[in-house]
Order: C-alpha cells, then structure tokens, then sequence
C-alpha cells in the first residue's frame, strides 16, 4: 500500500461501513448529525458516539460489567481540530515516523466519523489494555456487538497503523461477525465487496 499518496475523498461519509484510513479522508468540516453521549459508567468524562455504535457498545459494557469486567472508554469522537493537534503533538514529541504509525493525519482518523472509540480494562491503561483480562473478553465477544479490533498484529501492511488492541470501530453485527471468522481488515473487506 502506498500510503498518503493518492488519497480520495470520502462521499459516503455517513455510511456505516465507511472506510477511512491513510488513502481515504473525510472533510474537514464532517461532523456525524446523531452525536450521542456515551452512559458516564462506562465512558471517562463526555465522550460522543454516533446513536447506533453507542446504544451498541453501551449494551457490550453492560453485558461485561455482568461477568465482572470494567471497559471504559477513554477516546470516542474526536474532531477533525482535535485530531489536528494530536496528531502534531505526536510530530513534535517523537517525530514524523513516530507520530504516523501510531496516530492519523487529520481528515484520516476514524475517531471523527464517531463511529471508533478505544478502550480501558480493570488495569486502567488503554496502553496496556492487552495485559487486562477485559482484553481477552472483548476479543472473544465485540463482534456479537457489532464491533471489530480495527489495528490487528500482523495486518499493519493493510491498515497502515501499528497494532492497536484498545481501538474498536462499530460495523454492526453481520459484517463484524464475518470479519471476525475469517481474520479480516475492514481493508480487505471493502476490496472483496
Ligand atoms: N490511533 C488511530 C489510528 C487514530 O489516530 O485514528
Ligand atoms: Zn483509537
């Protein structure tokens, strides 16, 4: 993949199924219209989602706080400003490199379609979220929520982005089911489809 290079507009910005990534950008000025905020027991301070990925993932912490997990979430939608600076910050503190492995140019963050969101366990760091117990539950079970792990290990070639265990992207139940069983990107989904 040639990444950051021959990037296309984004049309379908309200599609569930969007695909945003290193080729693909949304506008600058794209804000999803159903913005809901997140239950306070399981988001830190106001975090947004769209009202389908919300209601979604807000019965997925509910279910897990039953079995005697604690996910929270601790990024949901970021603005394109928001991912701006971010972004930049990671330039600034640990250079180019650095800073594109691990975060999104503006307009390339899949935080800003409301739509992502990353997660903490009981160990309370989204860093080490892999470490927590609540890691191997989500693993197991995001799909039947319609949610897919969307930075897997060994797929970095595909998503351009370092794996990321704490970064979930709703694409409703069917298709997270089918990209679970088979081991897929949303990258290679969209490409078969
Ligand atoms: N960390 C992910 C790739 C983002 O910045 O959207
Ligand atoms: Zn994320």
């Amino acid at each position: 993949m040639d990444f950051y290079k021959n990037i296309q507009k984004i049309k379908n910005m309200d599609d569930m199924l969007v695909l945003v990534n290193k080729n693909y950008i949304l506008d600058e000025n794209y804000i999803p219209n159903d913005l809901e905020e997140i239950n306070h027991k399981y988001a830190k301070e106001e975090k947004l989602l769209r009202k389908t990925a919300k209601e979604h993932f807000e019965k997925l912490a509910e279910v897990a706080s039953q079995y005697g997990y604690y996910i929270k979430i601790v990024s949901a939608y970021r603005s394109y400003n928001y991912q701006d600076n971010l972004y930049h910050y990671y330039v600034k503190d640990k250079g180019l490199i650095y800073a594109d492995n691990c975060s999104a140019r503006p307009g390339h963050s899949e935080h800003q379609t409301g739509l992502s969101f990353d997660v903490e366990g009981s160990n309370h760091d989204y860093n080490l979220f892999e470490e927590s117990k609540e890691f191997k539950w989500m693993s197991k079970n995001a799909h039947k929520f319609g949610f897919i792990m969307r930075y897997p290990k060994g797929k970095e070639h595909i998503t351009g982005f370092k794996y990321e265990p704490w970064h979930y992207r709703y694409v409703g139940i069917k298709v997270a089911t089918l990209l679970y069983k088979q081991n897929l990107t949303l990258e290679e989904y969209k490409k078969k489809s």
